[in-house]
Parts: structure tokens; sequence; C-alpha cells
């Protein structure tokens, strides 16, 4: 397992972020999509969308503070090996996200979207940027995305568990962008 960012065309060569012993970097072949979490505050949901980048081998953004210590053996054991294997970015701030992230637009899943999931056309420097379990994302997040779009769910109910949003709207990007016809692996 070898690799760092500077491996990733798909990812800008100097992040003022700092790497997590969590994560051991691999060469993303395909460095297409990437998933940003807005201050997680759930380890095992964070843990459970380290797999979820590892698998579909698009990268993960965390931007901290997180709600937990990130050695918290909740997320060592939610993410498993393939913690290991997520090609993971920690930023200190959102401003520091958002230095990092100039270019591709910022793809807002919320619950409050306009816009159905299935009706927005994503590109490949697309980010999918999921907010915090809590409570979401704050004004100044949700007006600063270039888009925002929505799971249609069930009226009455409030949301979805933020990976299970991820997977979701993740899968249908990756189908939009032709990376999963035809395929059995990645
Ligand atoms: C548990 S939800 C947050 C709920 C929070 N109380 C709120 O009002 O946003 C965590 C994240 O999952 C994503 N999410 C959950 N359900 C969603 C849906 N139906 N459509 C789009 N995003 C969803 C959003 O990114 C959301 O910020």
């Amino acid at each position: 397992m070898s690799g760092s960012l500077s491996d990733n065309p798909g990812l800008p060569k100097k992040l003022p972020s700092r790497r997590s012993t969590l994560a051991v970097h691999i060469r993303v072949k395909s460095p297409l999509m990437r998933l940003a979490l807005y201050q997680p505050d759930i380890p095992q949901n964070t843990g459970a969308v380290l797999r979820l980048g590892a698998c579909f081998r698009v990268p993960v953004e965390i931007i901290e503070p997180c709600g937990f210590p990130f050695d918290d053996k909740r997320l060592r054991r939610s993410a498993m090996d393939y913690g290991g294997v997520c090609d993971m970015v920690r930023h200190t701030s959102w401003e520091a996200f958002l230095e990092a992230h100039q270019t591709g637009r910022l793809v807002l899943l919320s619950t409050a979207g306009a816009t159905p999931y299935t009706d927005f056309a994503f590109t490949a420097t697309d980010v999918l940027l999921l907010g915090r379990e809590s409570r979401g994302v704050p004004d100044e997040v949700h007006a600063r995305a270039d888009a925002r779009v929505r799971i249609p769910m069930a009226e009455g109910l409030r949301s979805l568990n933020v990976a299970m949003a991820a997977a979701v709207v993740l899968a249908e990007s990756l189908r939009q962008l032709g990376i999963l016809q035809g395929k059995t692996e990645l």
C-alpha cells in the first residue's frame, strides 16, 4: 500500500490539512468524484463512509472539527480495515477545505435541496458534500454550495443516515459517469 495525494491528479497537490494515522493512502485509479463530510459527529457513520470511499475508489475529505477523537475505537471498528485503504484527507476547518477546493462544484446533499438527485447531471470533478448528523450544515455552507440535491423520502420523515445518503447519491453519480456499467470490479 503506497501512494500519496500527489499521485492523484484529481486532488490538489498542496493541502493545508493533516493526514490521519487511520488512512494509508492508495493510488486512486480513477479519481472521479469525491465525498466530503462536514464536521461529522458520529464515528460509526464516518467509518462507514470511509469504507464506502475505499470500495468505490472515491477519496473522502473530512472537514473538522469532528464530534469525536479521530482515533476513536468506534470509527476504526466501523471502517474496519477499509479505513486503511481509503484515500482520506482531513481539513482543519471549512475555510481550509475551501482553500483546497478552488475548482470543481460543491454538490450539497440536503433534505432542503430543491433538486431530486436523479435529475441532477453530475460531473467527474464534483465534490459530494454531506452535513453533520445532528444539524446538517450552517446557512453559509448551504449558500456556498454550487448545487443542493435531495433524495426523495416518505413524507413526514426527517432524513436518511448520512452514510446511506452518501451511498445513494454516489452510486447514481458513478452510474451517470459510466463508472459502474458492465463491471463486477472497479
Ligand atoms: C442525519 S442527516 C442531518 C439531519 C439534520 N437534522 C438536518 O436537518 O439536516 C445528515 C446528512 O445526511 C444527508 N441526507 C440525509 N437525508 C438526506 C436526503 N433525503 N436528501 C439529501 N441528503 C440527505 C445530508 O447531507 C444531511 O446533512
